[in-house]
């Protein structure tokens, strides 16, 4: 497995061009599937999550093309409604296939995407919707077997905010018969960005970005091209490793209005922000002041932020308390940070972070997408080198990661190891 050799202490500067959005690029493939026309997408990230999701909606029969940031599927020919668990093991968005395949089929056969490092992550939501579209559904031998001649539109209420599960539903109430409310929906800008890609198809929906959406159903779907918008977390977490280096640094191909929660912290932390329309200027003080978090729904504070502040707020000056309230294990990385020299205290979802003068090089190992981007962060900053293993966790969500950090004057190499 490859592992990150970074040396730390270089001062970030300069200028990189971000990506775009792997979690609003995964719905939006999916959205592929409800109709027989081409759907042309540009800005895809080059991302291992994207290759998995392209490949396995290839085995369902759909024609894909794919040349850089472009990618074309033409679903015409749709065949296979099945989406297999040694597919969707990998990947857990993968059950965001679920939704338009019942609308366009007629049925779905979906493995259950099981949990991941930061917690179960059960799928009842998206069942449960369903069902109250009029879809049989069973769960049986990990797979959940989904059926509906047409599905019909309905009222549905989310237990709790969630984001592929608002995606979903919206998908599948597009081609219902009738009107769809969603109550409870997700906020966040890549369900909006999935919904203007549905409108741009034909879909007639109203309410995204709020917390009810509403679609009335249409017979069919037909092809568009949609530009996936820049991804925020990816965005975010720049302006951590530059915050944490004590730089400065141009973010472009992005926006600051997505992250208005982030921005305020990195402000309150002692940086300059100056944003642009189609980037963001970040000036940041020699040391950092320790901020106070809580992760919430969008538009409040973001889960897929926290583990890149814990990696700010264990260098910076004074103590953090951060609060960790929509993943049961988030907190993976704290440990793997103590490695490098933090004092950090871990109490349920709760983490308390003292700031250190500095953290030491050392091997360290990445457990999820994000804690590993909080231990590249940590591992800038580092006296001596930090070495991070299990880097394919990066690769899912971080396009060029060390191009872009070299770029920015980072002393980092990818150590490709032979598995024989
Ligand atoms: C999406 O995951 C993102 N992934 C996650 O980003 C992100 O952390 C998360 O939303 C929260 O913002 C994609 O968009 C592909 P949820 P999702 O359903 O939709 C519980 C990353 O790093 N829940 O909003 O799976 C769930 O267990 C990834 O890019 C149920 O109980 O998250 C969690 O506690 C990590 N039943 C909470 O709701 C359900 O049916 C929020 O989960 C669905 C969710």
């Amino acid at each position: 497995m490859d592992k990150l050799l970074i040396e730390g202490g270089a001062r970030l500067a300069g200028e990189v061009a971000i990506s775009g959005a792997k979690n609003a690029a995964l719905p939006i493939l999916c959205a592929a599937l409800l109709t027989r026309e081409p759907l042309t997408l540009t800005n895809v990230p080059r991302l291992n999550d994207i290759g998995t999701l392209l490949g396995l909606i290839g085995q369902m029969g759909v024609r894909i093309e794919r040349e850089g940031d472009r990618v074309t599927l033409d679903a015409s020919a749709l065949d296979n409604p099945v989406a297999p668990y040694e597919l969707v093991k990998t990947m857990r968005a993968s059950i965001l296939v679920l939704g338009p395949l019942v609308a366009r089929c007629g049925e779905a056969r979906v493995s259950l995407p099981g949990g991941c490092a930061i917690g179960a992550r059960p799928v009842d939501q998206h069942i449960k919707g369903l069902q109250a579209m009029g879809a049989e559904v069973a769960v049986e031998h990990g797979y959940v077997h989904a059926v509906a001649r047409r599905l019909k539109g309905a009222r549905l209420f989310t237990d709790m905010v969630t984001v592929t599960g608002t995606e979903n539903l919206m998908m599948a109430a597009c081609l219902a018969d009738g009107e769809t409310v969603i109550e409870n929906a997700a906020r966040e800008p890549e369900v909006v960005d999935l919904a203007n890609c549905l409108v741009a198809m034909g879909a007639n929906i109203s309410g995204a970005g709020t917390d009810v959406i509403r679609i009335r159903g249409v017979e069919r779907l037909h092809g568009a091209t949609h530009r996936v918008m820049p991804d925020r977390i990816e965005t975010g977490t720049y302006l951590c490793a530059v915050a944490a280096t004590g730089g400065e640094a141009r973010l472009t191909g992005t926006s600051a209005c997505y992250l208005d929660a982030v921005v305020d912290k990195l402000m309150d932390a002692g940086c300059e922000i100056v944003s642009e329309r189609d980037a963001i200027h970040i000036k940041a003080p020699a040391r950092l002041d320790a901020v106070n978090l809580r992760t919430s729904p969008y538009p409040a504070f973001p889960t897929d932020m926290q583990a890149q502040f814990m990696a700010l707020n264990a260098i910076a000056r004074g103590t953090a308390v951060i609060r960790e309230t929509i993943f049961e294990n988030r907190f993976m990385h704290a440990v793997e940070l103590q490695r490098l020299g933090a004092d950090i205290g871990i109490d349920g979802n709760t983490a308390v972070v003292r700031g250190v003068d500095r953290l030491q090089g050392a091997t360290v190992m990445a457990t999820d997408l994000r804690a590993s981007a909080s231990l590249v962060i940590a591992g800038l900053v580092a006296e001596d080198e930090t070495v991070i293993e299990r880097i394919y966790h990066l690769d899912r969500g971080y396009e060029r990661l060390e191009a872009k950090l070299l770029a920015l004057g980072a002393r980092v190499r990818r150590i490709v190891q032979r598995v024989d």
